[in-house]
C-alpha cells in the first residue's frame, strides 16, 4: 500500500535522491521499484509502483505533488459546485485517453508482466486504483485531513441551494457530480490496466473510515460499485479485490453493495475475520488483515503467530495480507519472517 516501499533500504536509495512523481511515471523506475518486495521476500504478487493519484493530473487536469513529510498536495482544490462544474466541463469522460497520456503505466504494466514475470506463472501482477470517494476527497481537501471538514461542507449542505454561479456554494448535488465523472474515468483507467498486463486491480477506498455507514452508502459505495461492474462487464476475467479503510460496522452494505461483483473483498485489521466470514459467508475470498504494526514492533513469534491465527479464522478462501501498508518504520527481517511463515503453510 501508500507506503510499503519505504521500509526498505533499496526503496530509500531512489525516494532520497529522485521526487515521488519522477520516480513513479519514468517505467524504468517504476518497474525497479515494483520488483523490489519480490525480489528481497518472494511475495506472491507484484504490485505496480505508482499512486492512486497518479491518474488525476491526465484525466482531470488536477495538478499534484508529493511532499516528504506531508504527502500529496493539490494547489488548486475544488471547493464549489461551480469549480467542480467547470471542471467537469473541461475533461469530458471522453477525453481520458490513457494509453497517450499515462504511457509510463502501460509501460510498466507491460514489461514487467511480459519480461520481468515471462519465466513465472505463479506470481500475480496488480494493478490499482483509488475509488471516487478517496480521490474526490483528495481533490476537494488538497491534502491528507483528519477531518475532511471541506468535503463535509460538501454533504451537509442544501441541494436545493446549488448553483454554478459563485464560487462558495458547495453541495450534495455538486459532490456527487464529481463521484460520478471519477466513476467513469476510473473504470476506463483500471480496464486500461488490466489490457495493459495487470492481472488483476484492486481498488482503495483508503478514506472510508471517515464516513459514516449512511454516508458510506450515498457517497462511497454506489460509485465503487459501478467501477466493479464496468470493469466486469468489459473485462470479466480478471479479478477485481475492493479495499476499503475502516470496514467495521459496515460490512453489511459493503456485502449488498459488493459481494456479488467484486472477487475480494480486503479487509483493514480493525474487522474481526470471524465477524466477516459471517457476514460474507464462506465462498466470499476475503483478504488481510494482519496489523501492520506487528511487523514494526512485534517479536519474532508474534508475527509467526499473527500468521496462523489469521490464516485459521479466515478459512480457506484468504488471501493473507496486512490490514494496510507496510509501516515505514518496519524492519526488513520482520517482513521476511512474516513471508517465510506464510510459505511454511503453502
Ligand atoms: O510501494 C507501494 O507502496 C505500492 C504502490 C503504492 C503507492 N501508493 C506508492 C507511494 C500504492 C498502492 C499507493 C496507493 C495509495 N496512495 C493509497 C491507497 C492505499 C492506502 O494507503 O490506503 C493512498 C491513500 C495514497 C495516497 C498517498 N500517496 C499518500 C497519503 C502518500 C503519503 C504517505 C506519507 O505518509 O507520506 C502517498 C505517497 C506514496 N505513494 C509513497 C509511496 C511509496 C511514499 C512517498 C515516497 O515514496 O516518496
Amino acid at each position: 500500500m501508500r507506503q510499503a516501499g519505504r521500509y526498505m533500504a533499496a526503496f530509500r536509495a531512489y525516494s532520497d535522491v529522485q521526487p515521488f512523481r519522477q520516480r513513479s511515471e519514468t517505467s524504468s523506475t517504476a518497474i525497479q521499484l515494483s520488483l523490489q518486495p519480490y525480489q528481497a521476500f518472494g511475495v506472491d504478487a507484484i504490485i505496480m509502483f505508482s499512486d492512486i493519484l497518479t491518474p488525476l493530473p491526465a484525466a482531470l487536469h488536477m495538478q499534484f505533488e508529493m511532499r516528504p513529510g506531508i504527502g500529496p498536495t493539490f494547489p488548486t482544490p475544488l471547493r464549489s459546485d461551480l469549480s467542480i462544474h467547470t471542471l467537469l466541463t473541461q475533461c469530458p469522460i471522453d477525453s481520458f485517453l490513457p494509453t497517450s497520456s499515462l504511457p509510463f503505466v502501460a509501460d510498466t504494466l507491460d514489461k514487467l508482466r511480459h519480461t520481468h514475470l515471462q519465466h513465472d506463472p505463479h506470481t500475480a501482477l496488480l494493478g490499482f486504483v483509488g475509488a471516487p470517494f478517496t480521490l474526490a476527497a483528495y481533490m476537494i481537501e488538497g491534502r491528507g485531513s483528519k477531518v475532511l471538514s471541506q468535503v463535509k461542507r460538501f454533504m451537509y449542505a442544501d441541494d436545493s441551494t446549488s448553483t454554478t454561479s459563485d464560487n462558495e456554494t458547495a453541495t450534495p448535488h455538486g459532490l456527487h457530480a464529481l463521484l460520478s465523472h471519477l466513476a467513469d474515468v476510473i473504470a476506463r483507467y483500471a480496464i486500461f490496466q488490466l489490457d495493459s498486463g495487470a492481472h488483476a486491480v484492486q481498488l482503495f477506498e483508503s478514506w472510508a473510515h471517515h464516513l459514516s455507514p449512511v454516508q458510506f452508502e450515498t457517497y462511497a459505495l454506489p460509485y465503487a460499485a459501478r467501477i466493479v461492474q464496468a470493469v466486469k462487464a468489459a473485462r470479466p476475467h480478471a479479478p477485481v479485490l475492493y479495499f476499503a479503510n475502516g470496514s467495521a460496522g459496515k460490512l453489511r452494505l459493503l456485502k449488498k453493495a459488493l459481494a456479488e461483483d467484486a472477487d475480494v473483498i480486503a479487509l483493514d485489521w480493525g474487522v474481526g475475520l470471524d465477524e466477516a466470514r459471517n457476514e460474507f459467508g464462506h465462498d466470499v475470498v476475503l483478504q488481510g488483515n494482519v496489523d501492520p504494526a506487528i511487523l514494526a514492533v512485534g517479536s519474532e513469534a508474534a508475527i509467526r503467530q499473527a500468521v496462523h491465527d489469521t490464516v485459521r479464522v479466515g478459512g480457506e478462501k484468504l488471501i493473507l495480507n496486512l490490514g494496510h501498508g507496510v509501516m515505514k518504520e518496519t524492519p526488513e527481517d520482520a517482513v521476511r519472517a512474516f513471508v517465510d511463515e506464510v510459505k511454511k503453510l503453502a
